[in-house]
């Protein structure tokens, strides 16, 4: 059929010239397009080749195994459940005098004889003995190195002064000894010299207590967290408070449950037992709360840093509480997935286990059903270990003396915590009550205490585990808790 009049009238070119022109300009894009074109398709074919690289493995797996699983998390649907343990129990410890006479005797117990220790205990005849150096040597990995060196004169009468011209530590400098430490399950390492325990300690250079009070006056007068009500967020179930202590949201998340826990106070470093008790029975009560709120979160982890040495950003205290749905935060599950192993590997509670071969060592302090201990893998001077079935009064009350012993009679103004608490409402995965706390140093100094060293090769460690015991359990001794 003829287009109509006005069809063709609209096909016909309006203008020569711009046909013309727009004929060109038509020939142009056309060249350019099929560039584009080009280059499109061979985007495509890369993609889809990357693709196939990516993806074969799953498609030939019948697509939902991932051929790398998430280590530490059993089972490969969306949800993941962590393996059942023996609940951590302290009932049939090996008792530390049992140990002296039968396992290992006639040795004076310290950080360095621990070498001699392990020695008779290989050979012990006693059926008891002989399982717990299994234990020992599955978890522990314990050796001493010889360090001898050759000192030119001028810088060995330097290195007896750093030694308080001593004759005797310098003898001992030329043929120095290290003890390594490694914990099988954690992958930790620690490094003791003895020789650097030995050393004078120089007192700080600035007074550490006029620090302190300067300190803590400058800050209380513009406390964010003195003025919590007007200057601190609230989670969006709100905000809970107690006698002595309230809950914040962390105003800069590192999850969608993280609270901020702290006492009313602003002193860091001066609480009674009844102030301590309160933090933590609203720090459970935050969790249940928050739980209640987002039923899968289970998994409670949490740290404290005092003062600005060791990290903390404000001086005023404050507990970081986190509530995780999938596993415990970092190093945490880390713990976690050691005892995990030993549980595979051995049938029995890594912790338990643990806390056996320390009480047989002389090493723990109990108080009810909680029991503290000097880590023989710790990260930092004076590492204490606090270990509780449950986060219940006997674990508080123990942290507490620990604490209280590090701020009393160790003088220590800064110290780091991390603790994790039992799952909510879960059988598996159920770590006891577990926390560690470690001393930073002098708090006038503010040279770091952090290294590459600590964190990517070994922790260098100079104190005596069996002195820190010693003064815990001097100060425990002296101590009549209050409730
Ligand atoms: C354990 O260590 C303490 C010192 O902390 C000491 O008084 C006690 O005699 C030791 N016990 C044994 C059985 O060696
Ligand atoms: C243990 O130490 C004491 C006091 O320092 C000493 O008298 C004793 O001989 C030592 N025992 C051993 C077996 O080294
Ligand atoms: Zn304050």
């Amino acid at each position: 059929m003829e287009p109509s009049a006005q069809a063709r009238s609209l096909l016909r070119p309006v203008d020569e010239k711009g046909a013309h022109l727009v004929s060109k300009c038509w020939v142009k894009i056309m060249g350019l397009r099929w560039k584009v074109n080009w280059f499109i398709l061979m985007g495509l074919v890369l993609c889809g080749v990357l693709f196939y690289v990516v993806t074969s493995p799953m498609i030939m797996n019948g697509g939902r195994n991932l051929k790398w699983k998430p280590m530490g998390l059993a089972g490969d649907s969306g949800e993941h459940s962590y393996s059942v343990w023996p609940a951590f129990s302290t009932e049939s410890f090996l008792d530390s005098t049992f140990f002296k006479q039968r396992c290992a005797p006639d040795i004076n117990y310290t950080m360095t004889n621990l070498v001699l220790v392990k020695k008779q205990w290989s050979t012990a005849e006693d059926v008891r003995c002989r399982r717990l150096y299994e234990k020992f040597v599955s978890i522990y990995t314990f050796e001493a190195r010889n360090a001898p060196l050759k000192l030119p004169p001028k810088f060995m009468s330097k290195l007896k002064h750093w030694l308080g011209d001593s004759d005797e530590l310098l003898k001992q400098a030329y043929n120095q000894e290290v003890i390594h430490v490694v914990s099988e399950y954690t992958r930790e390492h620690t490094i003791f010299n003895s020789l650097r325990d030995k050393r004078p300690v120089l007192p700080p250079a600035e007074s550490e207590e006029e620090y302190f009070q300067n300190l803590l006056a400058e800050t209380a007068k513009d406390c964010d967290f003195c003025n919590y009500k007007q200057n601190t967020a609230e989670h969006v179930f709100g905000r809970l408070e107690s006698k002595h202590s309230f809950t914040a949201s962390n105003a800069f998340k590192l999850d969608t449950l993280h609270a901020l826990v702290a006492p009313k106070k602003h002193d860091p470093l001066h609480w009674t037992l009844e102030e301590f008790l309160d933090l933590f029975d609203l720090v459970g009560t935050w969790l249940q709360k928050a739980h209640s709120f987002y039923p899968k979160a289970r998994f409670p982890s949490l740290i404290w840093d005092v003062l600005p040495k060791c990290g903390a950003s404000q001086v005023h205290p404050h507990l970081h509480v986190m509530l995780d749905p999938k596993r415990y935060h970092g190093q945490v599950e880390a713990w976690r997935e050691g005892a995990s192993d030993y549980f595979t590997d051995h049938g029995s509670n890594y912790f338990t286990d643990m806390v056996d071969i320390y009480s047989a060592l002389n090493l723990t302090v109990t108080h009810g059903s909680a029991v503290a201990f000097p880590n023989l893998v710790p990260k930092r001077d004076h590492e204490v270990i606090v270990i509780s079935r449950d986060a219940d009064k006997d674990f508080y009350k123990l942290l507490f003396l620990v604490l209280r012993a590090f701020i009393d009679s160790f003088n220590v103004k800064c110290f780091s915590m991390g603790l994790a608490l039992p799952a909510l409402d879960a059988m598996e995965g159920k770590i006891p009550a577990y926390a560690r706390i470690i001393t930073r140093g002098y708090v006038t100094d503010i040279r770091t205490d952090m290294s590459s060293f600590e964190l990517f090769m070994a922790a260098s460690v100079n104190i005596d585990p069996y002195k820190t015991v010693q003064t815990i359990r001097q100060f425990i001794t002296k101590t009549r808790l209050e409730t």
